[in-house]
């Protein structure tokens, strides 16, 4: 099964991603974790990306598109995968488009998250994660179980993106409505594009993805 989650930044595109990962043993591809890997490892990559990825702004389709291929062709990706922040602009679709057809390994369905911007900062700035295992957490959505204590792993120490300020996350709409929305009507002229409500419950737009492919 191969797949595109698309929507906004804080739709629930990784939460979701995450949990199709492991229900249809397919990979998560999240160029947005491919990215902070490499500002991490401070790669010539990382530091390219960072202060643009800093300012809210997309890093530019060259690098994207190239990082993306290599991971497409990796053994993993060969039983399927969740497409999670990629494509983003038109020039990155159409390259996925010529990719995938070369490889004869059609797209099933591409899933808007639909959202309201207006709950996206609240559900941005709330966010952090495990820096063990990087498993997911909202301070009023999803807390771990017991406090300071990460549900997955055990871990006990917690991290926050540097791009999840209010002011950044407001430039990275901007980037999501201008660059990215223009990909709805390319995905739904070619019959695969599906909503589900974002604004719902967590367990709730699982049940609505997994009815759009077949499993509800
Ligand atoms: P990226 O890492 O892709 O971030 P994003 O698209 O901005 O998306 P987020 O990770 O912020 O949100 P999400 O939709 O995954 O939501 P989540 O599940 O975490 O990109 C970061 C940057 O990298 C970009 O700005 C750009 O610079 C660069 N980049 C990446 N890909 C690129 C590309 N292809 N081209 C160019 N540049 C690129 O959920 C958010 C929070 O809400 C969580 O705390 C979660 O617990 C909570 N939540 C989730 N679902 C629900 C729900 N249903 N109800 C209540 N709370 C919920």
């Amino acid at each position: 099964m191969r797949l595109i989650l698309l929507g906004p930044p804080g739709a629930g595109k990784g939460t979701q991603a995450k949990r199709l990962e492991e229900r249809y043993s397919i990979s998560q591809i999240s160029t947005g974790d491919m990215l902070r890997a490499e500002v991490k490892a401070g790669s010539p990559i990382g530091l390219e990306a960072k202060a643009i990825m800093e300012r809210g702004d997309l890093v530019p389709d060259a690098i994207i598109t190239a990082m993306l291929a290599a991971r497409v062709s990796t053994p993993a990706s060969a039983k399927g995968f969740i497409l999670d922040g990629f494509p983003r602009t038109v020039p990155q679709a159409q390259a996925l488009d010529q990719m995938l057809a070369e490889k004869a390994m059609p797209l099933d369905h591409v899933i808007e998250l639909k959202v309201d911007d207006a709950a996206l900062v609240e559900r941005i700035a709330g966010r952090f994660t495990c820096a063990k295992c990087g498993e997911g957490y909202h301070d009023t959505f999803k807390q771990p179980a017991q406090p300071g204590v990460c549900d997955a792993c055990g871990g006990t120490e917690f991290t926050r993106r540097a791009d999840d300020k209010a002011e950044t996350v407001a430039a990275r709409l901007d980037a999501y409505h201008r660059q990215t929305s223009p990909l709805l009507p390319h995905y739904a002229a070619q019959g695969k594009l599906r909503q589900v409500d974002g604004m719902a419950e967590m367990d709730e737009v699982t049940r609505q993805i997994a009815a759009v492919l077949g499993a509800g």
